[in-house]
């Protein structure tokens, strides 16, 4: 698995800051930002495939395929190319963190 960026920011760069948590690691987007923007800038996977364990960045990015479900840590799942960043959200998507929290 890459741990670098997926996706690299080149515009807005000064856009006002918007934190969250990945995988209990607090990380910055930007306002504006997707879900999928905002973890995609800080790793280079936005999920695991449950059916073949690969890294997954999403298809479609038009909200058609449902390729880049992404669980928060309160177990609900979110569309990450069309929910937009809010500051506070939390995300599972290391495998063995989304594991236990299904059995919490
Ligand atoms: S990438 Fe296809 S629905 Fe989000």
């Amino acid at each position: 698995m890459s741990m670098h960026p997926l996706l690299r920011r080149r515009y807005r760069l000064d856009e006002t800051p918007v934190p969250f948590v990945l995988n209990g690691a607090p990380e910055t987007g930007r306002r504006g930002d997707t879900v999928l923007t905002a973890i995609l800038s800080v790793s280079g996977r936005l999920r695991t495939s449950e059916f073949t364990g690969e890294d997954r960045a999403g298809f479609c990015l038009i909200g058609a395929c449902q390729d880049c479900y992404v669980m928060l840590a309160d177990g609900s799942r979110v569309r990450a190319c069309s929910t937009a960043l809010r500051p506070g959200m939390a995300f599972i998507t290391d495998p063995g963190e989304m594991a236990e929290a299904a059995h919490e």
